[in-house]
């Protein structure tokens, strides 16, 4: 008989300051919702964006929980939004500890937050101190491919792709917080990866 089980993954989110690792998680649980009015003629769409063009840097951490069935899984996510200031950042080696998934994010506009990647990388594989470095789950986000129509972006997709690669064939998923694009795909495979990891 199929039982059914619930697991509660912890997801890490790192990545410089402003790539938009909170309007990432804003935009996530909150998904676009449909609805349907009247006599099968007027089909209205409510788009609930929760996208603010305003930046808040986030301070120390927060997180947001999120449930997606796989298979015969009931599984909870708790994806933690880490501050990309270093002033901002008071996390210990607790908090790494027990992850099951490192998201990174960088912006495709900014050079900067690319060539940061190692040492996000590194640094979380040093704090977290997995069983098994070279097996444990990461995920590549390239985010604001909105912006300017993609004509502003210094960092090519096959560049990322090169990336992850050399890192062990970390899956990749350009994305648009504020157009709220390729957020779901790759939070199902961010839970599929945490979930290999369980
Ligand atoms: P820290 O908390 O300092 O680490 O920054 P963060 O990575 O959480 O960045 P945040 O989500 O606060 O976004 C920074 C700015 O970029 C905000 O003004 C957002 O509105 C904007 N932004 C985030 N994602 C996108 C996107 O996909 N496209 C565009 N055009 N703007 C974005
Ligand atoms: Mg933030």
């Amino acid at each position: 008989m199929a039982t059914r089980r619930r697991t509660l993954l912890k997801v890490i989110v790192l990545g410089d300051s402003g790539v938009g690792k909170t309007s990432l998680m804003n935009q996530y649980p909150n998904l676009p919702i449909a609805v349907f009015l009247g006599w099968g003629k007027v089909l209205i769409l409510l788009w609930i964006w929760k996208f603010s063009q305003q930046y808040k840097a986030t301070i120390g951490a927060d997180f947001v929980t999120k449930e997606l069935q796989i298979d015969d899984k009931l599984v909870t996510l708790q994806i933690w939004d880490t501050a990309g200031q270093e002033r901002f950042q008071s996390l210990g080696v607790a908090f790494y500890r027990g992850a099951d998934c490192c998201v990174l994010v960088y912006d495709v506009n900014v050079l900067k937050s690319f060539d940061t990647l190692d040492n996000w990388h590194d640094e979380f594989l040093k704090q977290a101190n997995p069983a098994d470095p070279r097996k444990f789950p990461f995920i590549l986000l390239g985010n604001k491919i909105d912006i300017d129509g993609g004509n502003s972006r210094v960092v090519s997709e096959k560049k990322a792709r090169d990336w992850c690669a050399s890192r062990g064939n970390i899956p990749y998923f350009e994305t648009s917080a504020k157009e709220d694009y390729n957020i779901d795909p790759a939070f199902l495979c961010i839970a599929k990866a945490a979930l290999s990891n369980d």
